[in-house]
């Protein structure tokens, strides 16, 4: 008899259904393929589940951060303390306004940008903006980001990339800061394909972000500023507008499944799980464990077991060629110790209960845990 192998279980699968595709098929057939109803739509459904006044569609997150930089008012001669422990998207945008990253380190429970790190570096003088970034989907510590930047006068921008849906103190993350930006990348908790959004609750910013993103304007080749072509497509926003409507109930599945795989493995001695304090709604864009010792024997013992799972993130930006070519170098211990133990399990909300108990199943049979 052949033993039974089990179906590999991805560390992510975009959800797409027959509404997106029905509504996908609508715009191809209207000829109308940018700037047009879905596009606005989308921006005032989006700003709508927020409770912001404003949202501009970009063509990606990453477009979304470089536009909200800009907008702000951030640029040459400027200087953003930001995470080093993330995705590059948010400090490249950085570079890319001409403003210069100060990476500080993270806080070592949540892999957040920690406030007190920021506050040592603030007290200093010379920073114009703080970029936090809610990680795997748990917020940053918002209140006291935003303390820090009213008390020191510097901007606050949000990277809610990994955290659509997620909030502190009842508030959602991408309403507290200056300006704030999400992704909407197929992995995300909710797609457009590719696309991007950028959030605020100040109109000037607003205008300068979405001509920024789509410089023709009012009038026509009466250019306000020097801008760049980062318009959402109608495709993108048609998908858009059905994922924003099931993005709750996928958060709860995802909400769901990240208490599951912590009642499976709530005792083992040898893993750490993230936390939820009550203050806070972690949307689990990841499940993340800290594996102290023997993490990536961990990963190839769950991949031998169907089970997929990622290190987000194995090296810290700073750390990169193109980075350090530019000068960065630094030593950043907790988000150090971060890339030799974290471990992202899946937590997606098209994962069934037999994948939760595969998954579950297979890392208490790690035969390399600690004893
Ligand atoms: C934290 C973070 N910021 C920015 C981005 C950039 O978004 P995009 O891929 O849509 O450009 C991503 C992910 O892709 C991300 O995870």
């Amino acid at each position: 008899m052949t033993p039974r192998i089990a179906a590999a279980i991805p560390i992510a699968r975009p959800q797409i259904g027959e509404e997106e595709k029905r509504e996908v098929l609508q715009v191809l057939e209207s000829g109308g393929l940018v700037a047009g109803a879905r596009v606005a739509a989308f921006e005032s459904a989006f700003a709508g589940y927020l409770g912001v006044p404003y949202a501009v569609a970009t063509a990606s997150g990453s477009a979304a951060l470089q536009v909200a930089i800009m907008a702000l008012g951030v640029g040459p001669g400027d200087r953003v303390v930001t995470t080093p422990f993330t995705f590059a998207a948010s400090s490249n945008a950085v570079i890319h306004a001409g403003a210069q990253p100060v990476f500080v380190d993270v806080d070592p429970a949540t892999g957040n940008l920690d406030p007190d790190a920021t506050e040592a570096v603030l007290r200093g003088g010379g920073i114009r903006a703080i970029l936090v970034v809610h990680l795997y989907g748990r917020p940053a510590d918002l209140p006291a980001f935003r303390a820090l930047a009213d008390r020191y006068g510097v901007l606050l921008i949000e990277d809610c990339a990994q955290a659509h849906g997620a909030a502190v103190d009842g508030r959602m993350v991408g309403t507290v800061g200056d300006a704030a930006i999400f992704s909407f990348y197929p992995t995300k908790n909710m797609t457009t394909g590719e696309g991007g959004m950028v959030t605020t609750a100040d109109a000037g910013v607003a205008r300068r972000a979405r001509l920024l993103a789509d410089p023709r304007g009012d009038q026509e080749y009466a250019y306000e500023v020097v801008g760049f072509n980062y318009r959402m497509t109608e495709i993108a926003a048609a998908i858009g507008l059905v994922q924003l409507r099931a993005l709750e109930a996928r958060n709860e599945q995802r909400r769901a499944n990240a208490r599951w795989l912590a009642a499976g493995l709530g005792d083992l001695p040898w893993l750490r799980l993230p936390e939820e304090p009550a203050a806070v709604r972690s949307v689990y864009h990841q499940y993340t464990v800290h594996v102290p010792e023997g993490r990536d024997a961990l990963a190839r013992h769950l991949a031998a077991h169907g089970v997929a799972s990622r290190v987000y993130y194995p090296s810290l930006v700073p750390h990169t060629p193109a980075y350090r070519r530019l000068g960065f170098a630094g030593s950043y211990p907790n988000a150090e110790a971060l890339t030799r133990q974290v471990l992202s399990l899946p937590v997606h909300p098209s994962l069934r209960p037999d994948d939760l108990e595969v998954i579950v199943d297979a890392v208490r049979s790690f035969p390399g845990a600690p004893r």
